[in-house]
């Protein structure tokens, strides 16, 4: 497989504030050598996150940085073209953590098979895949919506939101979303079923809106986006609320650290349950989180969307899309034709 061209893409500074293109850099390299119990991977579709935000500045988190001019890496769906383990055979689908790369030589442990029969492969890297897992395991593990109570999402029309909306719906809650376009509010509501949704970019007032789309204040917040959107959603809590804390979208690009309003007052009056969750905390449970979601969709229960771009060299512009809200659903990029 030598003289096939691997395309690859760096990241080459880290962004000081929103990422441009300029941050990245294509290059183009040969396959390495497959040894025993390795795999080659030819990649089909690349996931972009918002998390890979954090991974491009230099600072301590739960997940390392990504080293500068080395290739970025991510959720992958591929399939294997060569392989030296007995587990594997030619054709196989697999998910793992990959490059953004054409072709990946990787150990057979570190993939897992995708059964093609379940669903669309792309679920694997939304709605059945660590998006619709954050989703399902944040809202009934931390949320615990119950019949009647108001549940608000921000982030509402994403690949996390927009399964949060529909869970609760299903749970009897009545649900509130919030994102940034009219024809998302369109969707979230015609669509999906959510009760009532806000435009956060045209809304002059949001802090009035919630107050009117919410008469019985709230009592599950799942914060995608953090700023001054949840300051708003925060202030109308009620007694009880519990607020799942799942992402914080807005300040990811901030040069400079944001003040909000002190907030634990009104969680110590409220007696209410604000919890930073991350995903890999449910990992041993995701058989039971990709049962049920699967089966809801099965029932009509669920919808989902994907927003697909075409081409490897699309994936910085796909990443850079999700701040600027481009994607209805989970962001994927094609990178080849099954
Ligand atoms: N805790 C975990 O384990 C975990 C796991 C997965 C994801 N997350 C977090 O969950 C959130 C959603 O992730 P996702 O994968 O579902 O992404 P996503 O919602 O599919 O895409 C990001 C969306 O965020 C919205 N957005 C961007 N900038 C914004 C801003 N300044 N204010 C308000 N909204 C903004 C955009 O929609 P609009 O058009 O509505 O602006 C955009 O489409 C992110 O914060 C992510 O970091 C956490």
């Amino acid at each position: 497989m030598n003289e096939v061209v691997n395309n690859q893409i760096l990241l080459s500074s880290r962004p000081v504030g929103i990422p441009t293109r300029d941050n990245f850099t294509f290059i183009k390299s040969s396959i390495p050598h497959v040894n025993d119990n390795q795999l080659l991977i030819r990649t089909l579709y690349l996931s972009v996150d918002p998390y890979m935000r954090g991974r491009m500045n230099d600072q301590k988190s739960y997940i390392p940085p990504f080293p500068l001019n080395e290739v970025i890496t991510g959720g992958v769906i591929g399939e294997v073209i060569e392989t030296k383990s007995p587990d594997f055979q030619v054709g196989d689908i697999v998910l793992g953590f990959l490059g953004w790369q054409n072709y990946s030589v990787i150990d057979a442990g570190q993939v897992q098979k995708i059964d093609t029969n379940v669903a669309p492969i792309t679920t694997a890297l939304g709605v059945l895949g660590m998006p619709g897992m954050t989703a399902y395991f944040g809202l009934l593990d931390i949320g615990q919506p119950k019949e009647g109570e108001t549940v608000v999402v921000s982030g509402a029309a994403g690949a996390v939101g927009m399964l949060v909306g529909q869970i609760a719906k299903i749970k009897g809650a009545h649900v509130l979303g919030i994102a940034g376009s009219d024809e998302k509010i369109r969707y979230l509501i015609e669509e999906l079923g959510f009760d009532t949704a806000i435009n956060y970019k045209t809304t002059s007032n949001i802090q009035l809106a919630l107050e009117k789309a919410c008469p019985n204040g709230v009592d599950v917040y799942f914060d995608n986006v953090g700023g001054p959107i949840s300051d708003a959603v925060l202030s109308l809590i009620n007694q009880g609320a519990r607020i799942p804390l799942c992402g914080q979208i807005s300040l990811y690009n901030l040069e400079k650290q944001d003040v909000g309003p002190r907030i634990q007052v009104q969680l110590l009056r409220k007696t209410a349950t604000m919890r930073g969750f991350l995903v890999s905390q449910y990992t041993d449970r995701y058989d039971e989180g990709m049962t049920q979601i699967a089966q809801w969709i099965k029932e009509g229960k669920i919808k989902y969307s994907e927003n697909i771009v075409e081409g490897l060299e699309r994936a910085p512009e796909a990443f850079l899309g999700l701040f600027t809200g481009e994607n209805t659903g989970k962001q994927l990029v094609k990178v080849t034709d099954c």
